[in-house]
């Protein structure tokens, strides 16, 4: 209706300038080129609620390729590629962002040198392939008919009334990825889920429609849960619905019940991992490992916290203790910093660590005589343990200290 139009219209007119501007870029070369072109998929579903992404998806009516080459001369600054296997097209700009598109019609080649095939459908059934109502819509571009929403499956229905519904019967086992994007999307816009929806989802846990999803998709997408804000009651419900028991087995005892769940709006990705797991025994943090492909930096501080974990169930000096916060990765202390085994042993080293000021180094232990190897490091760690134990408490203790050794060594 002409009434919705001019609401979309005057969302559009909110965005920043330089999407804008690139919406009618869009606009301009789909007139030059004789084709229709929409903006479809998350970025209408966050407009249409007020919250715009950054990520911009368009489907063309007619040749994708051409039209990705005639945006280009737009772009000056964008680098086009063209992945012909799939029919779509990406435009990257050099600060990171880019824009996709999608095509209703790509020619593909069957063999090099083989004419193209061209192969047609129209947007209802692009449309109609993706996951859920409220990312079916699309916006048209062009001009006469710039902003008009296109809604064939009520997805703007399903936004008012808060309702994540798949599209299909099979959306599930078209791709399993989507059971966990209905989890993510419910829990982001702390939406409901439609009766039938939240059926098939059960269904599909039950009959094991995970097992033909691979490792690292799984893993991408619980990574992509670990980064929402409310990563927390996301995974309250892979819990409680039996989804991660599905996927590992058997059931972990993963932590997504924090007392103060707001201090974990600041945490990184890695710190979050690191307290879901941290009520696991070490031989489920490891089944875990098995189950999903993290990339380097996740898999190493998971296994410097199982390390770190290991070591601080055994009797530790002070010394001891402060050598290996001080070689783990700070995010791995952190998340056993608030372990209630390990908390008064770590606060209390980390204190005695922040009362340390020394000012004895190699340089100055050469300048009294020692000669240079190994011993200038054991020293170091001498004095350094000395302050942690209150033994020292200024640089004159510590200067006197290290001449009684370094006089003992010769
Ligand atoms: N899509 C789908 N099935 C998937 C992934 C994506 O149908 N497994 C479709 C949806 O229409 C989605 C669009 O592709 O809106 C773009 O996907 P993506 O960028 O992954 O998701 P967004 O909806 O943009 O969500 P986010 O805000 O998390 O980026």
């Amino acid at each position: 209706s002409a009434a919705m139009r001019q609401d979309i219209l005057d969302l559009i007119n909110l965005l920043p300038e330089d999407v804008r501007k690139l919406l009618e870029a869009v606009r301009d070369t789909a007139g030059e080129e004789g084709c229709s072109v929409y903006l479809v998929g998350g970025f209408v579903r966050d407009l249409l609620l007020s919250v715009p992404t950054q990520d911009l998806d368009f489907v063309v009516e007619g040749s994708g390729g051409q039209f990705a080459q005639a945006l280009m001369r737009r772009m000056p600054d964008g680098k086009l590629t063209q992945h012909f296997k799939f029919g779509t097209a990406q435009i990257s700009f050099p600060d990171g962002s880019h824009l996709d598109i999608a095509s209703t019609r790509w020619e593909h080649y069957s063999f090099p040198g083989a004419l193209p095939q061209v192969e047609e459908s129209c947007l209802r059934d692009d449309l109609f392939r993706r996951d859920f109502t409220i990312n079916s819509m699309a916006i048209c571009l062009n001009t006469e008919r710039y902003g008009e929403l296109v809604d064939y499956y009520g997805g703007k229905q399903d936004l008012q009334q808060r309702k994540i519904r798949f599209l299909h019967n099979l959306s599930f086992i078209d791709d399993p990825t989507r059971m966990l994007r209905a989890i993510r999307f419910k829990e982001r816009y702390q939406f409901d889920f439609a009766k039938e929806t939240l059926d098939a989802l059960h269904t599909a846990i039950e009959t094991g429609v995970l097992s033909k999803l691979s490792v690292e998709r799984f893993t991408e997408e619980i990574l992509l849960i670990f980064k929402e804000a409310n990563y927390l009651a996301m995974g309250q419900i892979l819990v409680k619905s039996g989804l991660f028991k599905a996927w590992f087995g058997e059931e972990l005892a993963w932590n997504f019940d924090l007392d103060n769940a707001e201090e974990s709006l600041d945490w990184s990705l890695n710190m979050r991992w690191l307290i879901s797991v941290s009520q696991m025994e070490s031989a489920g943090i490891e089944q875990l490992l098995e189950r999903v492909s993290l990339n380097k930096s996740l898999r190493d501080d998971t296994i410097a916290y199982l390390n770190l974990r290991e070591s601080l169930m055994k009797p530790l000096t002070l010394g001891e203790m402060d050598r290996l916060l001080n070689k783990s990765p700070k995010e791995v202390v952190m998340a056993l910093a608030r372990d209630e085994r390990f908390k008064k042993q770590i606060t209390g080293c980390l204190e005695a660590a922040q009362r340390i000021n020394m000012s004895l180094d190699g340089k100055a232990l050469i300048e009294m005589g020692v000669k240079q190897g190994p011993e200038i490091g054991e020293i170091l760690d001498w004095v350094r343990t000395a302050w942690l134990e209150g033994k020292i408490s200024s640089s004159e203790e510590e200067q006197g200290i290290a001449r009684q050794w370094v006089n003992s060594l010769r």
